[in-house]
């Protein structure tokens, strides 16, 4: 008896996405099914390229496939399409899937680095993923990736963004001279934002991280103001003092109707660069029990590391110059739960049609 696509489909009902809560099926995951005798094969279309579970939703639906009578072999092929999302007439950024900020309520929590070193993770999870340092006051992505004396082309009356390391770059950083001092007044903030979202020949992007300024300043407000936030990402050390800004921050992204994606606590812990043991240097409110206070989901921890900030100073991302130690694995895993978070929200609000 040879196996029928009908009776594939019904097995792969049996799997759910963890992260949405609906079977493969129901969820439009389930593409090109072919059945060659009882050779089967078919692909799977995620919502992210950095899916965390990928690798098990797969050795699920091989599982569930292998499994039916009349099936001899089964190849599945994961790939992924990050959903579009409904751009509102005027969108300032209408190529841009996931506008994602990163915000802290404390100066020097490691915003930019994380920004950084996620959107490393996330390009390299095969994502198209675009960076705007929308840090005015203070541009230090430049530095960070390692272009800071670029100088953007223009074409068509659009900049063009710089590439570092698979992404596209931003930062007012490009576009002033050396030593340069800006004296900024409110509504020139606001307007700065705006040109970097609308005058930059971003393209199509799955995911844009924008790197706020420290607090609840011009610069979170304009940005939240002049796109649609997939969400943001909030910042924090392991300090009393640190959580208890972060919840400034939340409550003003919350009137601005931008949900929080998430939160990341970073300097959790020192490595050895020995001996490879982490040491808790921070006492204070957990990174999780933050999260928790804050009603918003904890992404995870990035523990300090002299790794990180050498790496940082030297214009190469932690993620890339040290792939191998622990905290390059922490931005990996936290880059697959943001992503995660954002294609839980794209769901959110509408019912899934039936495949
Ligand atoms: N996990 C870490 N381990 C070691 N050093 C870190 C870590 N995270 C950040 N740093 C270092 O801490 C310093 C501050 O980080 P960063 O500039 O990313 O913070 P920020 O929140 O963006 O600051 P600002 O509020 O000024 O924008 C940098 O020197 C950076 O290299
Ligand atoms: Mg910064």
């Amino acid at each position: 008896m040879s196996v029928t696509e009908s009776a594939i489909l019904e097995a792969l009902r049996q799997v759910e996405d963890p992260d949405l809560h609906r079977d493969l099926v129901t969820l439009g995951f389930v593409q090109n099914v072919r059945i060659d005798d009882g050779a089967v094969s078919l692909t799977i279309e995620l919502t992210t390229p950095a899916c965390p579970v990928r690798e098990q939703m797969k050795a699920e639906a091989e599982g569930v496939v292998a499994a039916l009578p009349g099936v001899t072999s089964v190849e599945v092929e994961m790939t992924a399409r990050v959903r579009e999302r409904q751009a509102p007439t005027g969108d300032l950024i209408p190529g841009v899937r996931h506008c994602v900020a990163v915000a802290s309520g404390k100066g020097g929590v490691g915003k930019s680095t994380i920004t950084v070193n996620l959107a490393v993770a996330l390009a390299q999870a095969g994502a198209r993923v675009g960076l705007l340092d929308a840090d005015v006051y203070g541009p230090s992505i430049p530095m960070m990736m390692g272009c800071a004396d670029e100088h953007p082309f223009t074409e068509s009356s659009k900049i063009l963004p710089i590439e570092r390391y698979g992404i596209k770059l931003m930062s007012l950083g490009f576009l002033l001279e050396e030593g340069q001092a800006v004296l900024w007044r409110g509504p020139m903030v606001a307007g700065t934002v705006k040109q970097l979202l609308q005058d930059v020949a971003w393209g199509e992007l799955d995911y844009l991280m924008v790197d706020l300024p420290p607090g609840t300043g011009d610069a979170p407000m304009s940005l939240a103001q002049l796109v649609p936030l997939s969400g943001v990402l909030i910042v924090a050390t392991p300090q009393h003092v640190a959580a208890n800004i972060a919840g400034k921050a939340v409550q003003l992204f919350r009137r601005l109707n931008a949900p929080i994606l998430g939160v990341v606590e970073n300097m959790a812990g020192f490595v050895c660069p020995s001996c490879g043991a982490v040491t808790d240097i921070f006492a204070g409110l957990s990174g999780q029990e933050l999260a928790s206070q804050l009603d918003a989901p904890f992404l995870g921890s990035v523990p300090l590391d002299p790794a990180v900030s050498g790496s940082g100073d030297e214009g190469k991302p932690a993620i890339i110059a040290h792939p191998d130690r622990p905290q390059a694995a922490a931005f990996r895993e936290i880059a697959g739960k943001l992503a995660a978070q954002m294609s839980i929200r794209s769901y959110a609000d509408e019912p899934v049609s039936a495949a």
